[in-house]
């Protein structure tokens, strides 16, 4: 990870004996974004606490067997951070990489996501300590209907629907979908979405979070007076999210110019051939190789553009890269990729910044589809879903700018106005049990 510091105003928070306060991690950035909005939330500050400790927090040990008959353990959590709305919804990561910290951020940004395109969920995260490209399929499996089986307590389709994130895919989500039915005693598509569409998964899904980042791209910068045809773009990770938001934009008339993914820069400064590199990276698992010029990472972030899209981790855009920084506007479809001290420098130098909870809200919409089509085991088209995909992302977005307009703050700050009064609003209603 490459954000162990902690930000400065992080001592300021009663954090909870599990967290160390010199490495909070992503949820030091998270309490930093909860603190930036507090002023704008009137009386509703006096709950603002709720938002700031996740509601329920399970660290499960995954035990497997490799197949070379050795046993291996992994570290799994579950986070819900907020159900005041509904039920628990976020995506189950499996990484090296992953710690609480950042489950819990990742689940306390999908609150404010779910809240800022009023989709009825709370948010949630999962996610495994483990690198999946060293395991076979077979290891994957298990280790996939383990981790199900150990949370399987805490999720279900009214209390918490998880879905893929990084490294987790239709097949994941599939075996968890069993795995829960097998435990349950019978069939329970709602339990997952992002499932393939043989066992009610949704038209449309894969390609929703890459599509909410076009539609959320197309919407700055007609409100910047940049046009599409014709602009740059770069973009940083290129697996679902990525791939989808670059190819749109190609089709669209853009010239993508960069990627970058985790084993280097691919780039051409009249434009990258997106649909040939998609089928490079389905056949190498990687853009590097790829016909096209390379480029050291510094120069990646440096790159004269109208759209920069983090697309894979958070933590990239920091107060290191962003002086340099040259493009137009930044789309996050990633998590968390831009740090609090970077969003001011982004916002200094006038580059605006569509914040992740609503650049990369199209995933969880159509996710929410998907719950609705398996409730009802009936399905819609494509055509219906992208459009209605594409009215709630081009609402919300546009109601989110009024009040940035209104209040005189970013994007992210007046998302997290919109979300966080939402929630605050539904926990005064429901009130303290008991
Ligand atoms: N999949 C969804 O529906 C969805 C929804 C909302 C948000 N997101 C967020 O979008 C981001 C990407 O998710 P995804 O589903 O596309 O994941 P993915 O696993 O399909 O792709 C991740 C991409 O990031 C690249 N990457 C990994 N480490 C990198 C590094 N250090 N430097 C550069 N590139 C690196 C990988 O090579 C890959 O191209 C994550 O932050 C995720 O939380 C995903």
């Amino acid at each position: 990870m490459s954000h162990s510091q902690p930000p400065s105003s992080a001592p300021k928070h009663a954090l909870p004996s599990y967290l160390r306060p010199d490495a909070l991690g992503p949820w030091g950035i998270y309490l930093e974004q909860v603190d930036r909005v507090t002023p704008y939330l009137g009386s509703l500050a006096r709950w603002v606490e709720t938002l700031k400790r996740p509601k329920r927090s399970l660290i499960v040990d995954v035990p497997i067997e490799l197949d070379n008959g050795t046993i291996a353990h992994f570290e799994g959590y579950r986070v819900q951070h907020n159900t005041s709305r509904g039920p628990g919804k976020g995506g189950v990561r499996f990484h090296q990489d992953v710690t609480l910290s950042e489950v819990m951020a990742l689940s306390a940004w999908m609150s404010v996501k779910n809240a800022a395109v009023n989709v009825p969920y709370g948010g949630a995260k999962g996610g495994v300590r483990v690198d999946p490209r060293l395991l076979s399929g077979a290891e994957l499996e298990r280790l996939t209907r383990r981790y199900t089986s150990e949370i399987n307590i805490i999720i279900g389709p009214n209390k918490d629907i998880p879905a893929p994130d990084v490294n987790t895919n239709e097949q994941v989500m599939a075996w968890m979908m069993d795995t829960y039915s097998q435990n349950s005693g019978s069939t329970a598509t709602g339990v997952v979405t992002g499932k393939p569409i043989s066992l009610g998964g949704s038209l449309g899904r894969r390609e929703a979070t890459g599509r909410g980042v076009f539609v959320v791209g197309t919407e700055a910068a007609r409100n910047l007076g940049v046009e599409i045809k014709g602009a740059r773009v770069v973009v940083q990770g290129f697996g679902n999210v990525g791939s989808v938001a670059a190819r749109l934009f190609h089709d669209a008339g853009a010239h993508v110019i960069a990627v970058q993914d985790h084993k280097g820069v691919v780039y051409a400064p009249g434009g990258l051939d997106i649909p040939a590199l998609i089928t490079h990276v389905a056949q190498n698992g990687s853009v590097a190789g790829f016909s096209a010029e390379s480029l050291p990472a510094d120069q990646f972030w440096q790159l004269d553009c109208e759209f920069l899209i983090p697309a894979a981790l958070e933590g990239q855009i920091t107060k290191d890269n962003a002086p340099h920084i040259r493009a137009r506007m930044v789309i996050e479809g990633a998590n968390g990729p831009t740090t609090p001290e970077a969003d001011d420098i982004l916002r200094e130098r006038n580059i605006l910044v569509a914040p992740d909870v609503i650049a990369n809200a199209g995933g969880v919409t159509v996710s929410y589809f998907e719950w609705v089509q398996d409730f009802s085991s009936f399905f819609w088209t494509e055509e219906e879903i992208n459009q209605r995909l594409v009215r709630i992302m081009q609402e919300a977005f546009r109601a989110i700018w009024q009040v940035a307009q209104d209040n005189h703050v970013t994007l992210r700050t007046a998302a997290f106005i919109v979300a966080c009064t939402r929630i605050l609003q539904a926990r005064e209603m429901r009130g303290l049990y008991p």
